[in-house]
């Protein structure tokens, strides 16, 4: 079985390893035999140090729970009795609808144990991020609410951060929305959840790209939704591939994610034309847009759309922090009232001084003026990352080209990806922290290849953490 152990606070971190594997081993998920994974490789996982595992691995052995076995590594002790090793009761939890689903989701991990060299992909740099401008805001904001009388706001969100989010994709993105068509959300995740809700029901059909992004399958297979793997090549989705039954499909042209290849304007298209013969909605997940580094965009589905089926997705977890949780939704009208319903009911709206303090920042200048500095920080740490996977890295890997956003995808020339685990392996014990693309997969693994992020890594370090990545293969 794949054993999931789930990190989401950083204290105590051995003690937590331990309750979960004792817990997997009394309740029957770990039999007698089973082999635990390599100290190493679980370290890894969860950005641990290796000796808080090995630390938790001696207790259980000494508790009698495990035993160390020469050459075949650490196994749950085989006089366990099967008895021993299953719940007398059934736990509430037994009964969960969808057992199955929840087992397949894996909860993000923290990065317990700090890397030098953090080259995961998703993270912006929390360093270029105003936070003074921000404080002042806040500070105003607060002081105005502890005037006021407080009430629940609309669920699609303050006008004025819904006007300003109009204006702003009407300028970077070219997408002409009003603040009517605008729903304010808890950043991508939660717009995904939402329109799902609003559009499909337990059962249906839905595409989404493989290789892709977990988080948007999870939600959708949380919702009962039958989720549907469809291949990427160089131009994007590949849309003969399409399921006939898929009610909706969710992509990310822009910048797709993993690969990072854009999606060509004949795919664009021609997935618009897929989607009007099948009456099938489309999800554009336009995450990365606001990070381009040459080369002219290509329009969003979204204004290619003649038929009002595409849904048109953005976040504000890249240009600012993903821990604001900011996000929003543009709505075709036919589908404004059920979406403003769906939000509703998952959580009535967004923080309304958050949502606030965003209107004003944006308004004030204070957004555009941050993308136009981020931008120039992120397009030398690409450029490097680009220059030195192409010329060092050559013989393994070859770079996926791509313009826009904050990760580069790089396929393995030859390597399987056993082989690139254990690269990913190594770089980690030397304080580099990369992704590997075969984890990507939707339904099988994804392409062997890494996956190389520049939010998180200070220019300074990149020389140097690649240098050390680029030791790792030479085993
Ligand atoms: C494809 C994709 N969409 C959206 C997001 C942002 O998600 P959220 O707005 O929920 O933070 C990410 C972040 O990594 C992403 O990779």
């Amino acid at each position: 079985m794949e054993l999931h152990i789930s990190l989401v606070g950083r204290k105590d971190l051995g003690g937590e390893i331990y309750r979960q594997l004792r817990r997997a081993i009394l309740e029957g998920q770990l039999r007698p035999g089973d082999p635990l994974p390599p100290s190493r490789e679980l370290a890894r996982q969860l950005t641990v140090s290796r000796t808080t595992v090995t630390g938790v691995y001696d207790r259980l052995a000494g508790e009698g729970f495990v035993t160390a076995r020469m050459g075949a590594g650490t196994v749950v002790s085989e006089h366990l009795a099967p008895a021993q090793s299953r719940p007398k009761n059934k736990r509430i939890g037994d009964s969960l609808r969808a057992r199955a689903i929840w087992d397949a989701i894996q909860l993000p991990t923290v990065l317990a144990k700090p890397v030098r060299f953090d080259f995961r992909s998703g993270l912006p740099d929390a360093t270029l991020f105003p936070h003074d401008t921000w404080r002042q805001l806040m500070a105003r904001q607060l002081r105005l609410e502890a005037k006021g009388t407080i009430v629940y706001d609309s669920p699609a969100g303050n006008r004025r951060l819904r006007e300003a989010i109009a204006r702003h994709i009407g300028v970077s993105r070219g997408v002409e929305a009003s603040a009517d068509d605008v729903i304010v959300t808890n950043g991508t995740q939660q717009a995904l959840d939402v329109i799902a809700r609003a559009l499909l029901s337990p059962g249906d059909h839905i595409a989404i790209e493989n290789p892709g992004y977990r988080p948007a399958r999870w939600a959708f297979a949380a919702l009962g939704l039958r989720v549907r793997g469809v291949a990427v090549d160089h131009d994007g989705l590949d849309v003969a591939a399409l399921p006939k039954q898929a009610r909706a499909v969710y992509v990310t042209p822009s910048h797709q994610y993993p690969l990072g290849v854009s999606m060509t304007l004949p795919r664009r298209l021609a997935l618009l034309a897929w989607a009007d013969r099948h009456n099938t909605a489309i999800i554009e997940d336009d995450y990365d847009s606001e990070f381009r580094f040459g080369g002219r965009p290509i329009e969003p589905l979204r204004m290619l759309d003649r038929t009002g089926r595409v849904i048109y997705v953005g976040s504000f977890s890249k240009t600012l922090l993903p821990t604001l949780r900011l996000g929003f939704i543009v709505v075709p009208p036919s589908l404004r009232e059920a979406m403003h319903k769906s939000k509703f009911v998952a959580d009535w709206h967004t923080s309304t001084t958050i949502q606030a303090v965003l209107a004003h920042f944006i308004d004030g200048g204070g957004f555009a003026r941050h993308i136009r500095k981020a931008r120039e920080v992120y397009r030398v740490r690409h450029r490097m990352i680009v220059d030195t996977l192409s010329r060092d890295f050559s013989d393994h890997l070859t770079v996926v080209p791509s313009a826009t956003g904050l990760h580069i995808a790089a396929a393995a020339r030859t390597a399987s990806a056993e082989q690139i685990s254990g690269v990913v392996l190594r770089a980690f014990e030397s304080g580099v922290a990369v992704q590997e693309l075969s984890k990507f997969g939707v339904d099988l693994p994804g392409p062997p290849g890494l996956l190389l992020g520049y939010g998180a890594i200070p220019t300074a370090r990149i020389e140097d953490g690649l240098r050390r990545l680029r030791s790792c293969f030479n085993h």
